[in-house]
């Protein structure tokens, strides 16, 4: 129970205080929830980016919906996904398995040509679709963690997408920005929605049951 437990005590802030810090312990657990998300064929094809810098998290906020609450997080996690999935970011990561679990070189290589033959004949933007969609698990994982640990966060997808990428540079890292996510202390007097009501459809219209 737990885990609904933590589910049920976060929000999504709508303001932060700029004056209070997350510690570097609960920033690491954050981001460790975020690695360890499953992913499609295990290819864990999105970084992030883990922003504390004051200048640099100002002029990312431009263009955002909520500017001052960019600004004000304590850190912002950008979660960016390859642009693409090319031959050699597949090889990567399966010589990179098959070598720590200690295996015979090639192991895998029936599965990640039939990989290939999949995703390289694909427009980049469906891979990017398929990329960035492996990105929200760990997202969720994320924000549940920082629940378990009760520190603030905010999930965002309101920012401007093509100006993160061109501050950080990220097509040089052959990335592209999906989501943020705010961590945190919440500004009681500014959250406007901590006070309101957790509201979601009922389990009986969520679930649709065959027995
Ligand atoms: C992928 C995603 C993107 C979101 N983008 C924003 C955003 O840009 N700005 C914002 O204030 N909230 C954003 N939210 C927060 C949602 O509005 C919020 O999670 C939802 O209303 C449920 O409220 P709760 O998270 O407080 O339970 C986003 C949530 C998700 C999952």
């Amino acid at each position: 129970m737990a885990l609904i437990e933590d589910l049920k005590w976060r929000h999504a802030v709508k303001a932060y205080n700029p004056s209070e810090k997350v510690s570097q312990e609960n920033i690491e657990k954050i981001v460790e929830a975020a690695r360890l998300a499953p992913t499609s064929s295990g290819l864990q094809p999105f970084r992030v980016l883990v922003i504390e810098n004051q200048e640099i998290k100002n002029k990312l906020s431009e263009g955002a919906l909520n500017p001052e609450c960019m600004r004000e997080a304590s850190h912002i996690i950008i979660f960016a996904a390859w642009n693409r999935y090319t031959a050699e970011r597949i090889d990567k990561v399966y010589d990179f398995t098959t070598e720590e679990r200690g295996l015979p070189q090639g192991r895998f290589s029936a599965y990640t040509d039939k990989l290939k033959s999949i995703y390289l004949q694909e427009d980049a933007e469906v891979n990017f679709a398929h990329t960035a969609r492996q990105s929200y698990i760990a997202l969720g994982l994320a924000l549940a963690q920082a629940a378990e640990l009760r520190v603030d966060s905010t999930p965002v997808e309101g920012f401007n997408h093509a100006h993160i990428d061109q501050v950080l540079e990220l097509e040089k890292l052959g990335l592209k920005s999906v989501s943020l996510m705010y961590v945190g202390v919440s500004d009681p007097s500014r959250d406007w929605i901590a006070p309101m009501k957790k509201v979601r459809i009922s389990k009986e219209e969520f679930v649709i049951e065959y027995k």
